[in-house]
This record gives structure tokens, C-alpha cells and sequence, in this order.
């Protein structure tokens, strides 16, 4: 499957999700286990990976995921200036772990340049504002992440839970062909609202990321087969997983659409991977859809 665009990136059609190496809980890898499954994800043919500031076992180690990512890429045998890294600013962790937003440009600037120390690069190659801070105007944070791009401490500008109307006003304030990326939450149990955000951006060529692409960590991802019917069937016909089924199917929505499959362990994201060359029949593609897309 040939790559798609973000911006001025061309990246694999799936990309790579690093959450679930930072989670905490009992399934967060060492931090060696941590930097192979991202070589296996590089290995087996992903050039983005996903990841933010805020992504940490707890509030005082911000940063963890975006370390090891850059750990990743340092000590990767492959060449790792072919690989986009996405991060995120705009959530706050703070003792007690208390969790928040903020969209003032001071915090988002000193955000975006810590993150990009951490990732040891010059700018950052698509930076999303992770989710909205409701004390502020949309319009006013999007004025920031141009500022952040007219420095050149990002490349690329993205939005993460968004709705049409955000970013609509997104698009007024940065102007066409500017808003290069949105990711939102999107998956077989989770389409009922980003079914439409998905087609607003197939419609003006920005780059659409599913997250929690599967179902998420709590299970739902390994539950695909078990919990949708079409999606076993057309697995066990192709002899493939269910994983890759949906993912496929994801795929199919649009050239537009790069879902980005999290994983703590390797062999799962090397599964993953391998819907890159899973093409669905036409006929599968509007069966999955029929039975899942809430429209
Ligand atoms: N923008 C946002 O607000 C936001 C929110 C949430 C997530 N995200 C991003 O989206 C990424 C993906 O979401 P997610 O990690 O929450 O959920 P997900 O990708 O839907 O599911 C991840 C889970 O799927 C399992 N998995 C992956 N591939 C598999 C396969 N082929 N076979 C069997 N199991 C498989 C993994 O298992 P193992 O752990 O056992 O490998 C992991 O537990 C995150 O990593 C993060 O980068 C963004």
C-alpha cells in the first residue's frame, strides 16, 4: 500500500501509537522493551509514531514516552530521518495527579520546546494541540500553533478532539492547506461523532489519525473478533487477525485516513503493520461499514 500524506510528510499508512509503553500499569515494558517494540514497529515498515508530552506513568515523569521515542530512534540501525515523530501539548498533569488544560501561548510554547528537547529535534514535525482548553477561544490557541510554525518549533500543525465547527474555525484562522493533521478518537464501538470529522477531512485533504484505532489498552482491542461478527468473518476468510481486519477497514474509509494501533509488545504492532497489505474487497469494505458506522 503506497504512503499518505500529512502535510509535507509522506508516511506509512498505518502509523505507530507509543501510549501503551508509558502507561504504568502492569503491562508498561522496561524501558529496553520499551525501545525494542518501537524498533520492531520501524522494522516492520511504520515511519510515524505518535506520542505526548503527557504520556507518563505518573505526573512528575511528563515526558517518559517522548525519551523513549527519541531513545528509539537514536539507536535505531535503520535511518531514522525518514521517521515523522507527532507529539501533543495543551493537557497539564500536576501533583496528586491532578490532570488539566491549558491553551495560553506562554504554557504551549514552553510545552512545544520541551518536547522538542526531549525529541532532540530542530522543529517538531507535526505538533497537535491535544485537546481544547474551554476558558479560551478556539481561535486564539489556533493562533498560537501558527506562531509556533512561523518560528520553526513545529513543521506541522494538527488538532486532537476537535469537532467540525473547531475546525472549521481552525481553517479560517490558519488559512487552506495549513491544518495538516486531526486525530480523533475512532474505532469499531467509537465512530458515532468522528464519522463526521473524518469526512470533513477527506473532503479538504488533511490527514485523518483514528485513536484507539482497535477499541483502546482496556480491552477492547483484543476483543475485535469476539465483539463484531463482520470482522471475524472476514478474518477467518483471509486468515488474518481481527486487528488487521479493522485496521484494513480504517484504511479503506479514505486515502486521507492513517490509524495509529498502540502497542506494548511487539508482535502486536508487527501484526499490525501487516494490514498495510491487506486489501479489502469492495464487498467486505461495505460490509464492515454497514454493520459498524454509525452514521
Ligand atoms: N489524541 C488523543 O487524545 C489520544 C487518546 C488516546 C490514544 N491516542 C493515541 O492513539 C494510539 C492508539 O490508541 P490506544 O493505544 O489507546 O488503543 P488501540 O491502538 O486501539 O489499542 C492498543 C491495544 O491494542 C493491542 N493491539 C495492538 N495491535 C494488536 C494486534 N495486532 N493484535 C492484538 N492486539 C493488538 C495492544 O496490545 P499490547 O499492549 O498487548 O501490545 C494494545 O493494548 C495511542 O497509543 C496514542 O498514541 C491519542
Amino acid at each position: 500500500m503506497s504512503n499518505r500524506r500529512i502535510g509535507q510528510f509522506s508516511v506509512s499508512p498505518v502509523g505507530f501509537g507509543a501510549m501503551p509503553l508509558s502507561s504504568g500499569g502492569s503491562t508498561t515494558p522496561s524501558p529496553e522493551d520499551a525501545v525494542a517494540v518501537v524498533h520492531a514497529a520501524l522494522d516492520a515498515g511504520i515511519t510515524l509514531i505518535d506520542t505526548a508530552d503527557i504520556y507518563a506513568p505518573s505526573w512528575d515523569t511528563m515526558g517518559h514516552n517522548e525519551s523513549i521515542v527519541a531513545e528509539a530512534l537514536r539507536t535505531w540501525s535503520g535511518d531514522a530521518s525518514t521517521i515523522v515523530v507527532a507529539t501533543k501539548g495543551g493537557i497539564t498533569r500536576a501533583e496528586g495527579e491532578q490532570w488539566g488544560r491549558d491553551g495560553s501561548p506562554e504554557y504551549l510554547r514552553a510545552a512545544a520546546e520541551a518536547s522538542r528537547e526531549r525529541l532532540g529535534v530542530e522543529a517538531i514535525d507535526l505538533y497537535y494541540w491535544h485537546r481544547p482548553d474551554r476558558q479560551r477561544l478556539y481561535a486564539d490557541v489556533v493562533e498560537t500553533f501558527a506562531r509556533l510554525k512561523e518560528d520553526g518549533v513545529i513543521r506541522e500543525i494538527g488538532l486532537s478532539n476537535a469537532n467540525v465547527e473547531e475546525l472549521q474555525i481552525a481553517v479560517d484562522v490558519l488559512g487552506e492547506g495549513e491544518l495538516a493533521a486531526v486525530q480523533n478518537e475512532f474505532s469499531p464501538q467509537f465512530n458515532h461523532t468522528s464519522w463526521r470529522e473524518l469526512q470533513w477531512c477527506g473532503e479538504r485533504r488533511i490527514a485523518f489519525l483514528p485513536w484507539s484505532p482497535l477499541g483502546g489498552t482496556g480491552g477492547g482491542a483484543a476483543e475485535l473478533g469476539d465483539r463484531f461478527a463482520v470482522i471475524a468473518e472476514v478474518a477467518d476468510a483471509r486468515g488474518v487477525s481481527p486487528q488487521q481486519v479493522t485496521l484494513a477497514w480504517e484504511l479503506g474509509l479514505g486515502r486521507h485516513v492513517i490509524p495509529i494501533p498502540g502497542a506494548s509488545r511487539a508482535s502486536s504492532i508487527v501484526d499490525s503493520a501487516r494490514a498495510m497489505d491487506l486489501r479489502l474487497t469492495a464487498d467486505e469494505q461495505a460490509r464492515i461499514s454497514s454493520a459498524l458506522l454509525r452514521r
